[in-house]
């Protein structure tokens, strides 16, 4: 009898035990749930950039993905940044003005009234930030409230949809369609459906973001696209967006046009740029918005209250890069126009390259992306053995781990909607040095060439 009790007292123990510990799990994930990433975070937790630079680590593949040159800066800008580090100006390690170090602002001021032909103010139409990345945020955040309404054009700089879903916007898309699939294509043959856009524009249409020349696809807008896009902006008193980071890197004969230079439109438009992009300082990560004051002010009240200064030296330093460069702007050398004719060759030999290995390349106008239809290829790769929904991420990480080159998906720059319309496509990077694209030609030829 003793026995039994004992026995039924260890096993009503052992399941209290039980109950105790699942209990305890269960509160602790209630407690821990009060940790989970916010509601309007969810969905956006995913990025092509975390996951294929985590894909490079790990198979060393030669990395056409990423966006950004692997040989040195101009060393003007570089050793600016040095003697900054030595100056005799103490303050030149200090804070400086939270809306943009004055003698950037200035110099910003200075190029972009040239350009735009009219005054801009320093210090009210003039915003530095953390990269162009920081200047999308704060003009997105800063003209946003729930239900408004941002047409963007596909294919575009994905971090655009989230800095508008976040504060509870509205994306509305319109895809860039290439006229014709056969051979090799331009970048001008991808178009968008004017009467597709013009059904897109309602009373609760914020704005649209443009993005010229285009990443991924290297697409520098036109005269008649832009005046099509200002005409329905000003009939609708919406906001452009204007990306403009690969402003000098367009390709003769073609021509940057900036949609604030057009009648009407400086009134209403935010444009964009970057350092990392101008003077190929990626790492840097100082950009601006360009604008006028009403506009310019919530970008600076978003951005007082997230990040409220930018790096002292760097600003100083990509000045003095501004400085310079504006004093020899009719010059062959200035950085603003040597940069493209330095990589237009770059351009030809991966546009070569990939025809020769049976991909169908766009030729991009402007930028240093190209993209490429993979699909001619696609007997010879084992999509089979990747999982994922969209074959050009299977495509381009099959590549990675079994050819030994990267490249990036292109469906990644669309919305969920229209993933199916890029596809066959993926965007290789070309502002590398020629070795290094020789060694790509020769790894996919190679390739091309087994079985
Ligand atoms: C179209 C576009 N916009 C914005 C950015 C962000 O630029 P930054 O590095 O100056 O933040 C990039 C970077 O690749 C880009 O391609």
């Amino acid at each position: 009898m003793m026995f039994v009790r004992t026995s039924i007292c260890r096993v009503i123990s052992k399941t209290s035990a039980f109950s105790n510990t699942l209990r305890n799990i269960q509160s602790y994930s209630a407690v821990m749930s009060k940790f989970e990433l916010p509601d309007r975070f969810k969905d956006n937790d995913k990025s092509v950039w975390v996951e294929y630079i985590q894909l490079a680590l790990k198979y060393k593949p030669l990395n056409l993905g990423q966006g950004f040159p692997d040989f040195h800066a101009p060393s003007n800008v570089t050793k600016a940044l040095s003697a900054i580090a030595s100056s005799d100006n103490p303050l030149l390690q200090q804070y400086t003005r939270g809306f943009g170090h004055p003698r950037l602002t200035n110099a910003i001021a200075k190029l972009y009234s040239k350009l735009l032909k009219r005054n801009l103010d320093p210090n009210n139409e003039v915003l530095i930030t953390v990269g162009a990345y920081e200047a999308l945020y704060t003009a997105l955040q800063g003209h946003t409230n729930p239900g408004d309404e941002w047409i963007i054009i596909e294919p575009f700089y994905d971090c655009y949809v989230p800095m508008i879903r976040i504060i509870g916007g509205i994306p509305r898309f319109i895809p860039l369609k290439p006229k014709n699939t056969n051979g090799t294509l331009s970048s001008v043959d991808w178009t968008f459906d004017k009467k597709e856009l013009e059904k897109l524009f309602n009373e609760k249409t914020k704005g649209i973001v443009i993005n010229t020349p285009n990443n991924p696809i290297g697409k520098v807008y036109t005269l008649d696209e832009l005046q099509f896009i200002a005409d329905l902006a000003k009939k609708w008193n919406t906001l452009v967006v204007s990306d403009e980071v690969y402003e000098w890197i367009v390709y003769e004969p073609n021509q940057h046009i900036r949609i604030a230079t057009l009648p009407g439109m400086f009134e209403r438009t935010i444009t964009i740029g970057s350092a990392g992009k101008t003077f190929s300082v990626t790492g840097w990560k100082i950009g601006w918005a360009y604008g006028p004051a009403n506009l310019l002010h919530n970008l600076q009240i978003v951005h007082q209250n997230v990040v409220y200064t930018c790096s002292t030296p760097i600003q100083e330093a990509v000045a003095l890069g501004f400085e310079e460069e504006m004093e020899r702007f009719e010059h062959p050398e200035c950085y603003f126009f040597s940069l493209a004719k330095e990589l237009e060759p770059k351009r030809d030999y991966m546009g070569k390259f990939l025809s020769d290995v049976g991909m169908l390349p766009t030729i991009p106008e402007g930028g240093y992306f190209m993209i490429a239809d993979w699909t001619p290829l696609e007997k010879k790769v084992k999509l089979e053995e990747e999982t994922d929904a969209n074959k050009d991420y299977r495509f381009t990480k099959w590549m990675t781990k079994n050819v030994g080159v990267q490249g990036i998906p292109v469906s990644a720059f669309y919305s969920n909607e229209h993933k199916h319309l890029a596809e066959d496509f993926v965007r290789y990077c070309f502002i590398k040095k020629d070795e290094n694209l020789q060694k790509a030609a020769n790894i996919l030829m190679k390739w091309k060439s087994q079985q």
